[in-house]
């Protein structure tokens, strides 16, 4: 759906569907030369990178593979706490492994720092990662994200995968949830 659909649920439009294709092909240019004569394993972290993995996946001019991860954070209400819990694992053996982690959005970063902690330790060659989003004024620990779309604004977003209460994650673009939803 577009913004227009769904009008007054959104203060703001942040990124159009153009302007998030123009970005995604941004970086498959630089993933495809930085990988260049190697294989290439892209892991999804369910729910909110379905979106960006089925993108990205299918602008990059080269064969990779796609795995998927589903984990949640323990933590008090909506604040993450940094433990993880994998709910759906991986299928693939990572030995030896190029690994590019997929993601929606880099929040306090500390499911995306346990994460490449968690597949570094099976024996991957390397893991990376890649996400559309990040919210830098969030970060309560730092990762070292190889690419990033968008830094964009300490706001609740909505769209292009990511959700409020499950809904919104199927707007083409990314918006600024407005307060009369969710209060
Ligand atoms: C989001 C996002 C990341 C995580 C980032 O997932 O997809 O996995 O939060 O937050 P952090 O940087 O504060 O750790 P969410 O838990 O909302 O699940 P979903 O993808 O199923 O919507």
């Amino acid at each position: 759906m577009e913004p227009a659909d769904i009008q007054g649920d959104l203060t703001e439009v942040l990124l159009s569907e153009a302007d998030i294709r123009v970005r995604i092909a941004e970086l498959c240019r630089e993933i495809e030369h930085d990988y260049a004569g190697r294989g290439l394993l892209l892991v999804g972290v369910l729910r909110g990178a379905v979106m960006v993995m089925a993108d990205l996946s299918r602008e990059l001019r080269r064969d990779v593979e796609m795995d998927w991860m589903a984990v949640s954070s323990y933590g008090a209400g909506t604040q993450s706490s940094g433990v993880v819990r994998i709910l759906k694992d991986l299928d693939t053996d990572l030995t030896g492994r190029d690994v590019l982690i997929v993601e929606d959005i880099i929040d306090s970063g500390l499911t995306l720092s346990w994460l490449r902690e968690n597949l570094q330790s099976r024996g991957a060659a390397s893991v990376e990662i890649c996400t559309l989003l990040r919210k830098p004024d969030a970060a309560k620990v730092e990762v070292d994200v190889r690419y990033v779309g968008f830094d964009i604004p300490n706001a609740f977003v909505v769209g292009y995968g990511l959700d409020y209460a499950e809904r919104y994650r199927n707007l083409r673009a990314v918006g600024i949830l407005a307060p009369s939803v969710y209060s």
